[in-house]
């Protein structure tokens, strides 16, 4: 019922040079891949010439974040409107961002709406850190990144959930190991149950809950086995353009 989503996180890597490489060959490795939407989320600096690269073929673009104002004296920063000239997607609330850049719910939420306001579509990004894990506190925390990063928006069509538990994301580390697929499953099943508790069973069932950690070609299918898991945000796995295919085609 709910289309596989498999969606690349390139955070601050490759120059044009590098995404065109990876784009010529990923787009011939995909291209008869109908039953899976494919996004690649790419550096403001990539997302003029990856819209070139990628039209006529069935990859989507998306962007890494944004900042909640249209236009102004935000010396550095990148508007919803911007982007949306280029791509269809930003991710907001990357771990990433949440730590190394202080972006709290509150603000998540602001980026949230303002990227819903001019038609882009969401990934929202939720997780907890080992510490929470540990203290057993994995739920508490996604139940509160989900109210507050999602308060007052009552449309969820145009937004997928990611969850990436930060323990296992790799952090260019090939050894770090995933979220089994049952400590996975078990907290999507969460995030579904909480979604249906504060929109209704529908939207909950049609909500596609990506994880992120870790995941590549050898443990793609098992990940993607599980109930609740609807696709991928891949961080290292996706940089080749064979690997990231492999994702892709987990199903073959
Ligand atoms: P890795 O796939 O490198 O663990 O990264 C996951 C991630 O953070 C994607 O957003």
């Amino acid at each position: 019922m709910r289309k596989p989503f498999i969606a690349a996180n390139w955070k601050m890597n490759k120059i044009l040079k590098e995404a065109v490489e990876f784009t010529d060959d990923f787009k011939l490795y995909v291209k008869d891949v109908k039953d899976v939407d494919i996004l690649v989320c790419v550096p403001f600096t990539l997302l003029s010439g990856m819209k070139k690269e990628i039209e006529g073929t069935n990859i989507k673009l998306g962007a890494q974040n944004l900042y909640y104002e249209d236009f102004g004296a935000y010396t550095g920063e990148i508007s919803a409107p911007m982007i949306k000239e280029f791509a269809e997607y930003v991710l907001i609330g990357h771990s990433d961002r949440r730590a190394f850049f202080n972006e709290t719910n509150q603000i998540l939420n602001k980026k949230i709406k303002k990227a819903l306001e001019h038609g882009l579509k969401v990934i929202y990004c939720i997780g907890e850190v080992i510490e929470e894990r540990k203290q057993g506190k994995t739920k508490q925390v996604i139940e509160t990144q989900l109210r507050e990063g999602l308060a007052n928006i009552n449309d969820l069509s145009n937004i997928a959930i990611a969850y990436e538990p930060v323990w296992a994301i790799s952090r260019g580390d090939p050894d770090i190991p995933a979220a089994t697929p049952q400590a996975a499953q078990e907290v999507h099943s969460f995030i579904r149950e909480m979604i249906g508790t504060l929109y209704g069973k529908e939207t909950s069932q049609q909500l596609r809950i990506l994880y992120g950690g870790s995941m590549k070609p050898s443990n793609v299918k098992e990940l993607m086995a599980q109930e609740d898991i609807d696709g991928g945000l891949v961080g290292g796995a996706s940089l080749k353009a064979d690997s990231f295919a492999e994702i892709v085609n987990f199903r073959k």
